[in-house]
C-alpha cells in the first residue's frame, strides 16, 4: 500500500545540505555520555538503508568491554606505527601530527561487519558481484553518520586496523567481513572542513572533476 509521503520543502533541503556539509569524521570527543537508546535509534535508521536484494547484510557489534576495546586500540597503535613508518619523509612529518582515532574519549564504540553469506535476500544481486553486500553495509554506515550528526553527535571511522585481529578480538564469526570500527560521541568542536584538510594533508576538490560524460 502506498500513501502520500512527507513534503520536503526548500527549507528542509537547505538544512539537509547543512547536515551533509557539517558531517565530519570526528576523532576528538567530549566526555559527555551518549544517552541510553541512542545507539539503537541510529541502528534502526541504518536498517532503512538500501541493501542488495534487501539482504541487510550489516552487523553492528557494540563494544563496551574494556579488554576488547583495549585490544582494538593496541591493534590500531601497531598498524598506525607501521603506516607512519611507510610514509615518505616529508609526509611522515605531517602524518605524525594526525589524530586518526578517538578511542580514548569516545563513549560509544562499535564495529561493523558484513555477513556476505546471509540468506536474507536469497543472493539476489550478489551472483556476479558479491561485494555488493559490503557496499550495502557502507550505505548503512553512512546513514548512521548523518543521523548521528543530526543529533549533534560525531562519528569517527577507524580503518587502520588488521581485520583478522579485530574479528578475533570481538569474537564474531570468522567469515564476517570487517568494514570498520567506529567511535561515537559529542564532538569536541564542529567544523565544515575535514580534519585532514585543516592539517594540510589533503584538500577536497571541486565536484566538477568527479563527473564524466560519455
Ligand atoms: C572507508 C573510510 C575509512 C576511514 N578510515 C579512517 C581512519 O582509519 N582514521 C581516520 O582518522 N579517518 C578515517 N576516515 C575518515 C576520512 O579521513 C575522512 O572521511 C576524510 O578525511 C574526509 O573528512 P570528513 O569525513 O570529515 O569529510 C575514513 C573514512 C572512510 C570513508
Amino acid at each position: 500500500m502506498t500513501t502520500d509521503g512527507p513534503i520536503f520543502d526548500d527549507s528542509f533541503r537547505a538544512r539537509l545540505a547543512d547536515l551533509i556539509a557539517w558531517r565530519r569524521d570526528v576523532r576528538a570527543f567530549r566526555d559527555t555520555p551518549v544517552p541510553a537508546g541512542t545507539f539503537e535509534r541510529l541502528v534502526s535508521l541504518a536498517c532503512l538503508a538500501p541493501s542488495v536484494g534487501l539482504s541487510q547484510p550489516w552487523r553492528f557489534v557494540r563494544v563496551a568491554d574494556p579488554a576488547r576495546r583495549a585490544a582494538v586500540r593496541a591493534n590500531f597503535e601497531r598498524c598506525n606505527a607501521a603506516a607512519l613508518a611507510a610514509q615518505a619523509d616529508e609526509r611522515a612529518r605531517i602524518y605524525a601530527t594526525l589524530k586518526l582515532a578517538g578511542f580514548d574519549q569516545a563513549p560509544e564504540q562499535f564495529a561493523v561487519f558484513t555477513d556476505r553469506s546471509t540468506e536474507q535476500g536469497h543472493g539476489l544481486g550478489r551472483h556476479t558481484m558479491p561485494e555488493m553486500a559490503d557496499y550495502s553495509t557502507v550505505a548503512a554506515v553512512f546513514t548512521v553518520w548523518l543521523a548521528a550528526r543530526a543529533e549533534g553527535l560525531g562519528l569517527g571511522w577507524v580503518s587502520i586496523l588488521d581485520p583478522a585481529e579485530v574479528t578475533a578480538a570481538l569474537d564474531v564469526p570468522a567469515d564476517w567481513r570487517f568494514v570498520g570500527y567506529f567511535c561515537l560521541g559529542y564532538p569536541e568542536h564542529e567544523d565544515d572542513v575535514p580534519a585532514l584538510e585543516r592539517a594540510a594533508w589533503e584538500r577536497r576538490r571541486e565536484f566538477q572533476r568527479f563527473i564524466f560524460d560519455r
